[in-house]
């Protein structure tokens, strides 16, 4: 990427355009101003300066140019933001020789070859043109290609969502993608990072018949095609580029998998992906809810019926990166997934995390043995209904109780299927007003005494503690009801999360930008004594594959700066950067109080109180620098 199309970029576009095609801007004087959409407010401090370009929030601080702006909206990163900006000024992004492209640009590109392959194939896109799929038998359509087609149409899908969605389909033959990769140049090593071929084993009996061994019979590293004969659904990251796939057989025989789904590369990430989240994040935004739903057939069905705030989890287990992404455009989640589904282990501990985070949940009730891709297809109204009766996560397990004790009424089974199903999820909700409000909902529904309820719920409390082994934080908090052995290792990944949320800090990165530009020791070494203040000085190593896009980013920002304003800004930044450092490290020194105070743990409590009071001590006087500087 060459700095010249940043630039092209800056000259066509208004930052006051930008912004304003997101948030409703008014104009004051000369500049203009704004709700700031970064954090919560009623009266406008966001303001938007024609003049110099920029944007600035009283309130928060953000700050930035039409880059940072919609890296920080969309949640994209900046070459994510990049491509927004260019196609929307209809600049052209230039690519750099293949020689100067870093790895992650060549793995975008090859992905998107192969996925143009795979749209051709199925031949969706230009009407009626003959191509695609190189046929063995020759001439026009191939019979597979005839099949995916009638396929995805008999699941109700139309052609502009089957086209507006970028589906494919990949052909049986074991190489046809790698030679067609192969002949635009694209290397094996570059297919296989991104999970597109396999090598084959020589175990593997049934490839040699298939064309996959050499003619010669030495032994040599052979690849083949991972998808084959396959409805291929790409997927997306947050901006929008082709990150993986799923592919879906045909005719669902048992036999094989259902669907396949792309390996972990360094692109793809199975935990973090959510199907169609790039398209959603808009309406879920404008909407102020988000619809989630298990597969991509429900999602693109959603979508078509006008549900376009829909995300799908694709089948794996919803986990915590996937909630505070849905939660930071908007904190209410209802969601539809398969009847028997919703209840499972996973699943419940995936709405724990969701109620702990502060979000409204609510359930979808779907009829037994649907799920919304057959409904919508059966009557997109029925889908709407099912939707106008959600209910919120608590009354939902809780009606399904009540329900089961009036069918077969036993008192004691009711009580144990309240303390195990729903309580758990009354423990979590972060406000002490919302959980009475709930307590005295089960008590009225279930005759159980509040008081009964009350103790019970501190009882699970307690238990947590005395289990718990040292840490805070709320991460402990919300995964530990419903913890079986299955899910410690979720549990630690979430405690690495924690410390996430600082490694996600946008001063932090923009720190890092600049030393991955300049090289500059001094902003290092003041960024190192932050960081190990709080023992976090592993945040501050660039990876190799970042480092050009940090040095992109900090050039495109700060080009043509003067110096002083330069170091101003890096002031800055490292003090916003630190005020959140020290508010982290309060958080959890009161957190341990807490916990110390209840544990009548005299001798820690005093120690924590210390380090409170420093801590205080310290954020004042950050504070008051800050408003002097
Ligand atoms: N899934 C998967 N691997 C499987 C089965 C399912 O990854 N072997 C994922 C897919 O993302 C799928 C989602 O789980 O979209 C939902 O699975 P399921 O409800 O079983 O799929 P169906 O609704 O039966 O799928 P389809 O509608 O395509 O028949
Ligand atoms: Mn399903």
């Amino acid at each position: 990427m060459s700095s010249s199309t940043v630039q092209q970029i800056k000259d066509k576009l208004s930052i006051v355009d930008v912004v304003g095609s997101y948030i409703k801007t008014e104009k004051a004087g000369a500049n203009y101003k704004a709700r700031c959409p970064f954090h919560n407010e009623k009266t406008p401090s966001f303001f938007i300066s024609p003049s110099r370009n920029s944007y600035y929030c009283f309130g928060c601080a953000m700050k930035g140019d039409i880059f940072t702006f919609v890296q920080d909206f969309e949640k994209v990163d900046f070459l994510g933001a990049l491509k927004i900006l260019a196609e929307r000024a209809g600049v052209p992004i230039v690519n750099e020789k293949p020689e100067v492209k870093t790895e992650r640009d060549r793995l975008f590109s090859v992905l998107e070859e192969a996925t143009k392959f795979f749209e051709k194939n199925l031949e969706f896109t230009k009407d009626g043109e003959e191509g695609g799929v190189v046929s063995v038998a020759g001439g026009g359509e191939s019979n597979n290609v005839k099949s995916a087609k009638k396929y995805l149409l008999s699941r109700g899908l139309t052609e502009e969502t089957i086209t507006d969605w970028r589906l494919g389909y990949a052909s049986p033959e074991w190489r046809l993608l790698l030679e067609n990769l192969k002949g635009k140049g694209y290397s094996e090593s570059d297919m296989e990072k991104v999970g597109l071929i396999k090598k084959a084993e020589p175990k593997e009996g049934g490839i040699s018949g298939q064309g996959i061994s050499n003619q010669s019979g030495h032994a040599e590293v052979r690849y083949y095609d991972r998808f084959r004969g396959r409805v291929i659904f790409p997927l997306f990251d947050p901006s929008g580029r082709v990150i993986g796939y799923s592919g879906r057989i045909l005719d669902d025989n048992g036999k094989e998998a259902k669907y396949l789904n792309s390996p972990d590369t360094p692109l793809f990430n199975k935990s973090e992906i959510l199907y169609g989240y790039h398209k959603a994040k808009h309406d879920i935004r404008k909407r102020d809810y988000s619809l989630l739903v298990e597969g991509q057939m429900d999602l693109l069905m959603s979508h078509q019926s006008g549900f376009t705030n829909t995300v799908a989890s694709s089948g794996t287990a919803l986990t915590l990166d996937h909630l505070i992404k849905l939660n930071q455009i908007s904190s209410n989640l209802m969601i539809a997934y398969d009847a028997d589904r919703a209840g499972l282990s996973a699943s419940l501990r995936a709405w724990a995390n969701a109620l702990s985070l502060g979000m409204e949940v609510k359930i979808v009730s779907l009829p037994a043995g649907e799920d919304p891709a057959s409904l919508i297809l059966e009557d997109s109204d029925k889908w709407k209904n099912c939707l106008r009766s959600a209910k919120h996560i608590i009354d939902f397990y809780l009606g399904i109780l009540i329900e089961e004790n009036r069918v077969n009424p036993d008192e004691r089974k009711l009580w144990k299927e309240v303390e195990k199903k729903v309580l758990p999820y009354v423990r979590v909700l972060p406000s002490a007003i919302q959980r009475s409000h709930f307590i005295s909902r089960i008590s009225d529904a279930t005759d159980i005494p509040i008081k009964a309820l009350t103790e019970e719920l501190e009882k699970i409390q307690a238990n947590e503690s005395e289990t718990k082994n040292g840490t805070s934080g709320y991460v402990d908090r919300q995964t530990s009801g419903f913890q079986n052995e299955s899910d410690k290792k979720a549990a630690q990944d979430d405690k690495e999360k924690n410390i996430g949320s600082l490694s996600n800090h946008p001063s932090l990165k923009r720190l890092k930008a600049i030393i991955a530009w300049k090289s500059d020791e001094e902003v290092r070494k003041s960024l190192e004594s932050i960081l190990d203040s709080a023992g976090l000085r592993d945040l501050l190593i660039i990876n190799p594959d970042d480092k050009a896009e940090l040095a992109v980013e900090a050039e495109v920002v700060y080009e043509g700066m003067t110096d002083l304003l330069l170091k101003e800004d890096i002031e800055s930044l490292l003090y916003r950067l630190e005020e959140d450092v020290i508010k982290d490290r309060l958080s959890k020194s009161m957190t341990a109080m807490h916990h110390a105070e209840k544990e009548n743990n005299a001798d820690k409590m005093v120690l924590l109180r210390v380090e409170s009071d420093n801590l205080f001590k310290q954020l004042s006087a950050l504070q008051k620098k800050l408003k002097s500087g």
